[in-house]
């Protein structure tokens, strides 16, 4: 007979770590299923593209341009290649290359291939530096705030500290990072590193200044801070020419860089990768290729059949993924300018004195919307079921309080018609609620 724990043994035996109890952790899963939960409802909850940006079946002929580059550069048989694509392979990725020009290209990004790190999607990249770097009892984690809740649901499971530092409309709360640094330093822990999102931020959407760049490097040289530099939207810029990463202004190596090919490309890849071209003391390796130690012990290699398919789609655009990119921006573009004239049509003129406001971000996924209320879990749940329109309220994202009346409004996933009912019913259940806490 199979042994089974009764659930009073699973309670009792405490099975689950207690950070499962935490709120955090459940906001991941519940972006990605409550598209799910809510089939009819129109959803601005989500980061996702929308499928009709992308063609898998198309991408699939890139696998080819890989295979017949790999014969003709490395003069071996068609056998061979694909033979070596069903493989186990090397740990840290076989198109770091690519990548490598790629970025040198539309990043200004100077690297060499040993520094990459090809990683089953960012979230990988972002769970090999917290497990590889951080000892939890000494390493704390700063993190603008609200961020993404990959990066601190991730910590938290994995025992690791954060602590908030406030983003403002230039990008970062600078002040916030060197009192963080002096006070993780008073109680005898080391901030280790600062996660950030410089361009077109998720959730907020703003953008970092050149100025708050330059400051936050600097600090982070004088103060030994490691910089993660998430950087998924960078690309996705509609009015502004796009800013240096931090990666590329970084003169000191204070900068890890990770990326995201689910944006730019599609998100079932699963693929991403990191750049640490720091040298490790006494090692004669770069901190790359030290931490291929964390990826063999947790996904062993990235998939080569998707690196291939990465790989081909480089190839083909000769290096760059503007042009791709570039396909997209128009519809990302023109979803942002009508979701913003819809929220001014519905939201300017119905007598609300200005009470719910929005933000306009130059590139992205997301904008900002604050109420005249407190939008909860329950909130949300009222607004998809009864009015037919999922938001996703802004403190799923914070470590501490403040954002409590707003919500983030995704525009990369719906079509105009949708964004035109969505914020019309958007616009009814706020008209409700007001009514509904004045009465109350
Ligand atoms: C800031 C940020 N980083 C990373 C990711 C996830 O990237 P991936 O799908 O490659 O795991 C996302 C996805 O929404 C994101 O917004």
């Amino acid at each position: 007979m199979a042994f089974r724990l009764t659930s009073e043994q699973i309670q009792m035996q405490r099975i689950l770590k207690n950070c499962f109890s935490d709120p955090l952790l459940n906001v991941m899963n519940f972006l990605n299923e409550v598209v799910l939960e809510f089939p009819k409802a129109i959803s601005f909850a989500p980061g996702r593209p929308l499928e009709s940006l992308f063609n898998v079946e198309e991408s699939l002929g890139a696998i080819q341009s890989f295979v017949d580059y790999q014969i003709k550069v490395n003069n071996l048989s068609r056998a061979m290649v694909f033979g070596d694509l069903g493989q186990y392979n090397r740990t840290n990725g076989i198109i770091n290359e690519f990548i490598t020009r790629q970025l040198a290209n539309d990043e200004n990004i100077q690297i060499q291939p040993k520094a990459v790190i090809i990683t089953s999607g960012c979230q990988e990249a972002m769970a090999t530096l917290l497990m590889g770097l951080f000892d939890p009892a000494k390493d704390v984690l700063l993190a603008s705030d609200p961020t993404y809740i990959g990066i601190t649901g991730l910590a938290k499971l994995l025992g690791i500290s954060v602590i908030p530092i406030s983003v403002t409309e230039e990008g970062l709360e600078v002040r916030a990072v060197t009192r963080a640094i002096n006070e993780v330093l008073a109680t005898g822990k080391r901030p280790k590193a600062l996660y950030v999102i410089p361009d077109f931020n998720n959730p907020l959407g703003t953008s970092m200044t050149m100025e708050v760049r330059n400051e936050i490097l600097q600090i982070a040289y004088k103060n030994g801070l490691l910089i993660f530099e998430d950087n998924p939207y960078g690309m996705f810029a509609y009015d502004e020419k796009r800013k240096p990463t931090l990666k590329a202004l970084d003169e000191h190596g204070v900068v890890i860089y990770l990326n995201s090919f689910s944006k730019t490309l599609f998100p079932g890849l699963r693929l991403g990768f990191l750049v640490a071209d720091q040298q490790v003391d006494n090692s004669k390796y770069l901190l790359a290729e030290e931490l291929s130690k964390v990826k063999s012990l947790t996904t062993i290699n990235t998939s080569p059949l998707l690196q291939a398919l990465v790989g081909g789609l480089l190839l083909e655009s000769n290096y760059s993924l503007l042009p791709i990119v570039e396909a997209k921006l128009s519809f990302y573009r023109t979803n942002r300018d009508f979701m913003l004239n819809r929220l001014a049509e519905e939201f300017g003129s119905n007598g609300l004195d200005g009470a719910v406001k929005w933000t306009c971000p130059a590139g992205g996924f997301f904008l900002t919307v604050t109420l005249p209320f407190e939008f909860d879990a329950e909130c949300l749940r009222v607004c998809a079921a009864d009015y037919g329109v999922v938001c996703c309220p802004m403190s799923f994202f914070c470590l501490s309080r403040g954002r409590e009346h707003q919500i983030r409004l995704s525009f990369s996933y719906v079509t105009k018609e949708e964004i035109d009912r969505g914020i019309r019913q958007l616009n009814r259940f706020v008209q409700a609620q007001i009514a509904q806490n004045r009465l109350a």
